[in-house]
């Protein structure tokens, strides 16, 4: 087959940008966890308080550096508030709105995630550098939006 030879570069190009691609994705999926939150629980959005375990949301050491924190989200304030881990901790949040979506994000890391009110939704971090994270919600959810923040210290 004869080819020119500015058809041969174009198509070289072409299949090494497609290459590059699978292999950026790949290395941001695997390598570094990146990804969106794609946990598939519904709840009841109007029995968030007598629903396990966002009956009692809080801080729990599941093992050894792992904690889950359970969350609910509610205009304008997350429960637990302010939250303190040690350094090095894997934390796995578990999270649901008991009424608009709101937004959970901590810039500086790689969570950010969607709150949805009948939704149960998990993202994971590992803290290893100690300091106070900020946690915003992103979503706008009403006339205290901007007001909608905690922490999580980790030291
Ligand atoms: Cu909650 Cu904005």
């Amino acid at each position: 087959m004869k080819m020119h030879r500015f058809e041969e570069i174009w198509l070289v190009l072409a299949v090494a940008v497609i290459v590059i691609s699978m292999v950026l994705t790949g290395y941001q999926t695997f390598a570094l966890g990146m990804g969106p939150p794609s946990n598939k629980e519904t709840i009841d959005p109007q029995k968030v308080d007598e629903t396990a375990p966002f009956d009692e949301p809080g801080v729990y050491e599941i093992g050894e550096n792992e904690y889950e924190v359970v969350m609910t989200l509610q205009i304008f304030s997350f429960n637990p508030g302010d939250i303190e881990i040690p350094a090095g901790s894997t934390v796995h949040f578990t999270m649901t709105s008991k009424d608009v979506i709101h937004g959970f994000q901590v810039p500086g890391t790689n969570l950010n995630a969607m709150v949805m009110p009948g939704h149960i939704q998990k993202i994971s971090q590992t803290f290893d550098e100690p300091g106070e994270y900020l946690v915003l919600c992103n979503e706008y959810c009403g006339t205290g939006h901007q007001q909608m923040g905690m922490t999580i210290t980790v030291k």
